[in-house]
């Protein structure tokens, strides 16, 4: 392999100089996402403005058997952009156009590096909506998004990335540009494989750009905050809203999350406190809403609640349920993200709480999630007086724990956040062998070289 010099002296006869970086700062700023737990260590950083030039960065990695990295907004909690063995990151940064948009088909086509809340903006230019959403959209970008198949806040009523893009352009590990699917609503010809690409984690080829769909914007929206008094309320509460509103989101938090996001300035919804808090989005309707909180209330699903009002203070309630990762920050928490069918959440809450109070009582365990989808956050913040490497082991072993309950309720180690260099290792417990196998086997089609993010998903 190259020494670092060399690789910055080959890669500046290959892309413009000034598109080349390796002043510490940088290698530091573009070598990590927003997963702590892994020090960055990349030899350089390129910043490509053209299909040709991934294609080129491509064939050079191949020639010199030095990895690359695809990089967009780096907001994952995985390590799925991490550069840590002296690879070089390519960031998305300059490919950042919109190219076009096909009234028509509601199409949006865009080159990877887009920012998500500009996909988003563009979309509300037009009367329509580009619906994943999430607290990261001002960062992220959608080639990341569609690379880890981002989920967020708004699944429950429009579903993941994946339904959203009917066309990619992707440069694969062996340097060919595949245009797939074209933007076509059907197309009955066999595998598709702009499907393989979705949720990959750049480790097949780079996303360079994409065709999104987009919907129609949905009626004004108002946001619901309640009080559950305990956890077997939760489902029953579910049921309720989704049988009487029209709901676009069922979110969940504990106590403990909220007194963290109260402590970083966030505002008591309303006086009482209560173990459980679920936030629900849904086409406003103030008198269904209060028919929902009356019966729910009486059947002692709720003990106390707010409706917003206005959009300010919609905001504002959607701040305690989306201020929560910020507000762990700076206890640079050990992330689980798992799922588990909807019906089963509940049964999976109590078995884990149990665990953690038998085995980690001195553990602050913060949960939260996406209830609705059957997705909980499960942040494990370190006690002041346990050493990081020991906590690491200790949470290393939590998510085996993890694993081998969601094996047997055929749940999945991540949900939304994908498998990177953190949960890798755990793909055993929700993939089989053979499953796996073939992963290993659709890697080397794509991948022959193991040139793209080596270390994440899995390896050749
Ligand atoms: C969220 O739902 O807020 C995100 O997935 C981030 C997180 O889990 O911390
Ligand atoms: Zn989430």
């Amino acid at each position: 392999m190259p020494t670092a010099r060399d690789i910055v002296d080959q890669l500046s006869r290959l892309l413009p100089p000034e598109r080349v970086l390796s002043a510490p700062s940088d290698l530091e700023h573009y070598g990590r996402d927003w997963t702590r737990q892994v020090a960055p260590a990349p030899s350089a950083v390129v910043l490509p403005g053209s299909v040709e030039q991934v294609q080129a960065l491509v064939a050079w990695a191949r020639r010199t058997g030095v990895p690359l990295v695809p990089s967009g907004g780096r907001t994952g909690l995985s390590g799925g952009a991490v550069a840590a063995n002296g690879e070089v990151v390519v960031a998305m940064d300059r490919m950042n156009r919109v190219l076009g948009f096909d009234a028509a088909d509601r199409r949006l086509r865009v080159q990877a590096g887009v920012v998500t809340e500009s996909v988003q903006r563009e979309a509300r230019a037009r009367g329509l909506l580009y619906p994943v959403d999430f607290a990261s959209r001002g960062s992220s970008q959608i080639g990341g998004n569609i690379a880890t198949n981002a989920g967020g806040i708004k699944v429950l009523r429009y579903g993941l990335t994946r339904q959203w893009v009917s066309g990619l352009k992707v440069v694969t590990g062996t340097g060919d540009v595949l245009d797939l699917n074209q933007g076509l609503v059907k197309n009955a010809t066999g595998y598709d494989l702009r499907h393989l690409f979705i949720g990959s984690e750049g480790t097949l080829g780079f996303i360079v750009e994409a065709d999104l769909v987009l919907a129609p914007q949905p009626p004004e929206q108002q946001v619901m905050v309640l009080a559950v008094p305990a956890l077997e309320a939760l489902m029953p509460l579910f049921d309720r809203l989704r049988s009487g509103l029209v709901l676009g989101a069922f979110e969940f938090f504990t106590d403990q999350a909220l007194s963290h996001v109260l402590a970083h300035g966030g505002k008591r919804p309303f006086q009482g406190s209560a173990p459980f808090y679920v936030l629900a989005e849904f086409d406003a309707d103030d008198e269904a809403a209060l028919a929902c909180f009356e019966a729910a209330a009486d059947a002692g699903e709720v003990a106390d609640g707010v409706v917003s009002q206005s959009r300010a203070q919609a905001a504002e309630l959607w701040h305690l349920r989306e201020g929560i990762t910020e507000s762990l920050a700076s206890r640079t928490p050990y992330k689980n993200d798992v799922s588990v069918r909807i019906g089963e959440v509940p049964a999976f809450l109590s078995r884990m709480q149990a665990l953690f109070q038998r085995e980690y009582p001195q553990f602050e365990v913060v949960w939260f999630g996406h209830l609705g989808d059957g997705n909980l956050h499960i942040s494990v913040l370190r006690p002041q007086d346990m050493a990081a490497d020991r906590f690491a082991a200790e949470c290393g072993r939590v998510t085996r724990l993890l694993g081998e309950v969601l094996h047997e309720m055929g749940g999945s180690i991540s949900a939304e956040h994908g498998l990177g260099l953190l949960k890798k290792p755990f793909l055993r417990y929700v993939r089989s062998e053979e499953e796996i196998a073939l992963m290993r086997g659709l890697k080397r089609v794509f991948d022959p070289d193991g040139i793209l993010n080596p270390g994440k998903v899995v390896d050749l």
